[in-house]
C-alpha cells in the first residue's frame, strides 16, 4: 500500500520513496511484497473456500528475477515459465521442478532437454512438432512427462471486448473445435511417455469483463464431453490462463482479481454438473494481477520544453528502456510527485523519456504540481511487463529493483553497470 508520510513523501510498504531514491538511485522500480503475498493468498483462499482443487500458477513473464521466484516459492504458487532462461533462473531460485509448468510455442530442443533434465512438472503442448519431439526426449532419456494440450477455444477478449471468431488465427495452440485438438489427443494418448492430465487454454490479457472466461470454458467443456464420449478420456486439469485486468489508470474498472476467480469457479461447476462429468482441477496462470499494481517506478525529472500554446514536456531519466509499454502498446499510467504529495497538481505536463525517439513517452497531458529538475515521479502499476520488457536500448544500463514490506527494503536486482553494458562485446581482431 502507497501513503503520503509526514514530510508529504510517498511511502510505499511504511518505506519513504524520496529514502530510496537516494540510496539506490533512479529509475528505480519498487515493489509492494505485501501486496503480491495479498494476491496470492487471495487466488489460494478462493479456491480453497470453493473446495476445488486447483493450481495458481505464477505467469513469471510479467516480472521474474532470482526474488520473485523465491517469494512466489514461500507463498506456495507455482510457476508458469516460457523459457530455458525463466526456468533457469527459477532453478537458481530453488523453485520445486514438480510445479513449474513449462509453455511456449517453439521450445526448442536443447530448452526442452534442459527441462526434462529439471524434471519440471508440466509441459504446456502447443503443436504437433512438440508431440513428437517430446516424446523422442522423453524416450531417449528414459522417462516420462506430464502435459497439458493448449486450445485456441475460438474466444479472444482484449479488455473489454470479447471476440469469437477469428480468434482460431493465432500463432497459439491446437483449434479446439477444428479436429485437430481431437487428433492431438490421439496422438498424445498413443504415445507411452506423455501423460495427459489435460487442457489449457489463454484468451488474452489486461481483461475487465468475464464474459470471455466464461465462454471459453464453456466451449472447452462442451468438448470434454465429446472427449469423454468417443475416446473415454477424462479431463483432469482444466488450464483457465491468465488475463485478468488491473487498475492503471481511473478509466480502467477491473474486479478483484478474486472475484474473477471466483465466478469461473461457480461457472465451471455448474457446466460440469449439468453435463455429468467428474469435476476437474481447475489451473491458472495470474501474471499481471499478480504484480502489476504491485510495481512503482520512480524517476528523477531534468529538462523540460514548453511548446507554446501545446504543452510542456517534462523529461525523467528512464523511458522506453525501462517500460516500453507506452510506446508499444499505447499504455496508460498514472504518476505523482513522490517528493511533494501535498502540492496542487495544478500544471497539465507530458512525461518524456531519454532515449533518442519521438516516441519515448511515458505519459501525455498529466496534472502534475508544475515538475522542476530533481523531483521525483512516480509511476503507478508498473509491476508487470516493465523490467521484465526492459532493453539496453541506447546503452543505457537497466534500473535497479527493490522490493520493500514492514518498512524494510532490500535491493533484489542490482542497477547494471557500463561494464555490465560492455560485457559481451569484443575488439576488432581482424582488420
Ligand atoms: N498464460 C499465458 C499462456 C500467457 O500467454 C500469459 C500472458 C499469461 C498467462 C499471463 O497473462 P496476464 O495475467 O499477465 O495478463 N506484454 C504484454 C502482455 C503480454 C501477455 C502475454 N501472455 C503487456 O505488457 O501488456
Amino acid at each position: 500500500t502507497s501513503t503520503i508520510n509526514t514530510q508529504n513523501h510517498l511511502e510505499i510498504g511504511g518505506v519513504d520513496t524520496v529514502t530510496l531514491a537516494k540510496e539506490y538511485g533512479t529509475p528505480l522500480y519498487i515493489y509492494d511484497v505485501a501486496a503480491i503475498r495479498q494476491h496470492a493468498r487471495g487466488f489460494k483462499e478462493t479456491f480453497e473456500k470453493a473446495k476445488v482443487s486447483a493450481q495458481v500458477a505464477y505467469a513469471s513473464k510479467a516480472f521474474s528475477s532470482i526474488a520473485m521466484y523465491e517469494l512466489i516459492n514461500e507463498e506456495g504458487l507455482s510457476l508458469d515459465v516460457v523459457s530455458a532462461g525463466e526456468l533457469y533462473t527459477a532453478v537458481k531460485a530453488g523453485f520445486p521442478a514438480e510445479r513449474i509448468h513449462f509453455h511456449g510455442n517453439n521450445k526448442t530442443e536443447a530448452e526442452l532437454r534442459y527441462a526434462i533434465d529439471q524434471n519440471v512438472g508440466c509441459y504446456v503442448i502447443d503443436n504437433f512438432h512438440e508431440i513428437e519431439l517430446l516424446n523422442r526426449l522423453a524416450k531417449e532419456l528414459g522417462t516420462k512427462v506430464v502435459a497439458l494440450l493448449r486450445v485456441t477455444p475460438g474466444v479472444g477478449a482484449h479488455t473489454h471486448e470479447f471476440i469469437t471468431t477469428g480468434q482460431d488465427d493465432s500463432k497459439f495452440g491446437f483449434g479446439l473445435t477444428n479436429g485437430q485438438t481431437e487428433e492431438a489427443i490421439q496422438r498424445v494418448l498413443a504415445t507411452d511417455t506423455i501423460t495427459l492430465k489435460g487442457v489449457h487454454c489463454h484468451i488474452g490479457s489486461q481483461i475487465f469483463e468475464m464474459d470471455g472466461f466464461i465462454a471459453a470454458a464453456d466451449r472447452i467443456i462442451d468438448q470434454m464431453v465429446i472427449w469423454n464420449e468417443k475416446y473415454n478420456y477424462k479431463t483432469e486439469v482444466l488450464n483457465l490462463g491468465g488475463g485478468f485486468g488491473i487498475h492503471y489508470t481511473d478509466e480502467d474498472q477491473p474486479l478483484e482479481p478474486e472475484t474473477y476467480v471466483a465466478n469461473i469457479i461457480t461457472e465451471v461447476q455448474a457446466k460440469i454438473s449439468a453435463n455429468q462429468l467428474a469435476m476437474p482441477e481447475i489451473w491458472i496462470e495470474p501474471g499481471r494481477s499478480l504484480v502489476g499494481e504491485a510495481g512503482t517506478t520512480l524517476y528523477t525529472v531534468g529538462s523540460s520544453k514548453d511548446v507554446p500554446d501545446v504543452r510542456r514536456y517534462v523529461a525523467v531519466d528512464g523511458g522506453m528502456g525501462d517500460n516500453i509499454r507506452p510506446a508499444l502498446y499505447d499504455a496508460k499510467y498514472s504518476a505523482v510527485l513522490a517528493n511533494k504529495m501535498a502540492d496542487q497538481a495544478d500544471t497539465t505536463v507530458s512525461i518524456a523519456g531519454k532515449y533518442c525517439e519521438s516516441g519515448d513517452m511515458l505519459i501525455w497531458d498529466i496534472p502534475l504540481p508544475n515538475p522542476q529538475p530533481n523531483d521525483l515521479l512516480a509511476i503507478f502499476s508498473t509491476g508487470a511487463y516493465s523490467y521484465s520488457m526492459a532493453s539496453n536500448y541506447n546503452r543505457v544500463p537497466r534500473a535497479a529493483v527493490v522490493f520493500v514490506e514492514h518498512g524494510e527494503h532490500q535491493l533484489v536486482v542490482k542497477r547494471e553497470t557500463f561494464e555490465d553494458i560492455i560485457q559481451n562485446d569484443l575488439h576488432l581482431t581482424k582488420r
